[in-house]
């Protein structure tokens, strides 16, 4: 597909995407989707194009009880060539049991608001830094790199807005410590694209080697304005759900990610190459209320692809008598 040329709306020719459903989808549905079926779901997805799949979550089965069968599914999904295969991981305890189940790499998770901190890890932002800097050696150490998540970058629903230089400051740490990815997380849509593009360019001008993913929550209708945002900045890395399943269990109103679909299909539509069949993944996203037992919505899967074209009303040739 050819996209028309704008002087004005620009960006990288080629994006990635990490499919988070089987991790950050699952962990806020309040059914537990037997484990069978989430390896059906992630070998469904495997056969998409994603540069990456979050294939699960390595926390307390107190805190997510959903995905409490994390090695079952890190051992049974099956590993398709060229796409890596992450888990989320919030502390030692996790990383322990992550790295027992051959990760390509790991994403290490926590806020950059206090109040967000504590109420999704129960650890101070202190306890959790110094936490996940000492993983980030320890992982690799082992031989698997390390992404580096940051919640509630652009707004927390507990304190309101966050100060973009403790992100920084943040980020720089890890960047040091040896994470080869950092992740801004917009963990309950309280960010607007003017807001994104400004961090985007900020970090990309101070840490231009920390290989920036962004992370946009669909909650106040601002995901896809806010990748469009980001993309011009010349951000590469996208994370989205299948369907826009989504959200923090420990952050008030959360819901769903950025839909993948709507994101693949918007970009294929400007002419950029996300690697993802649409139609493959349209297959996955109408198997979805099924997998989590209630409506999922999915707009695109409804309408269809934009040149998805229908038959005009039988009365249109009458009327008309054939004539053009
Ligand atoms: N995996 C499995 N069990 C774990 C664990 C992990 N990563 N971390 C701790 N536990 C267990 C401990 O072994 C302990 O078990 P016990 O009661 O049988 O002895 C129990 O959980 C309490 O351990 P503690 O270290 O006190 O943890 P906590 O209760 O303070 O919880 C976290 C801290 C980080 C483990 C928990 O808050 C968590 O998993 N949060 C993740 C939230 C999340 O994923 N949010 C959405 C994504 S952003
Ligand atoms: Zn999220």
């Amino acid at each position: 597909m050819s996209a028309a040329i704008s002087t004005r709306l620009r960006g990288p020719a080629r994006i990635e995407i990490n499919e988070v459903a089987p991790r950050d989808g699952l962990q806020i549905e309040p059914v537990v989707v037997p484990t069978d079926a989430k390896v059906a779901f992630l070998d469904a997805l495997s056969a998409c194009g994603f540069a990456r799949i979050e294939a699960t979550s390595f926390t307390s089965a107190k805190a997510i009880p959903a995905l409490a069968d994390a090695e079952a599914v890190m051992h049974r999904m099956a590993r398709a060539a060229g796409v890596r295969y992450t888990a989320l991981v919030p502390n030692l305890r996790g990383l322990e049991r992550a790295l027992s189940c051959r990760p390509d790499e790991l994403n290490l998770v926590m806020s950059a608001s206090e109040t967000h901190n504590r109420a999704n890890l129960r650890m101070t932002r202190v306890q959790s830094q110094a936490q996940l800097l000492a993983m980030t050696e320890a992982a690799n150490a082992a031989g698997v790199p390390v992404n580096v998540s940051l919640s509630t970058v652009f707004g927390c629903p507990f304190e309101g807005e966050v100060d973009p230089d403790a992100v920084m400051a943040l980020a720089e740490s890890f960047a040091n410590a040896g994470a080869a990815g950092i992740t801004l997380c917009d963990t309950t849509g309280m960010a607007y694209p003017i807001q994104v593009a400004s961090l985007c360019e900020r970090f990309q001008q101070g840490l231009p080697q920390a290989g920036l993913t962004i992370h946009l929550h669909n909650t106040r209708g601002m995901g896809l304005a806010n990748a469009l945002a980001a993309w011009q900045t010349g951000v590469t890395r996208f994370d989205a759900a299948a369907g826009g399943l989504g959200g923090c269990p420990f952050a008030p109103g959360a819901s769903g990610n950025v839909s993948t679909e709507e994101l693949v299909h918007m970009f294929a539509a400007m002419g950029v190459d996300t690697g993802v069949d649409l139609g493959r993944l349209l297959d996955v996203v109408a198997g979805l209320p099924a997998l989590v037992q209630r409506d999922t919505a999915s707009q695109l899967l409804r309408a269809g692809p934009r040149l998805r074209t229908h038959q005009p009303p039988a009365w249109l040739a009458e009327h008309f008598g054939g004539q053009h």
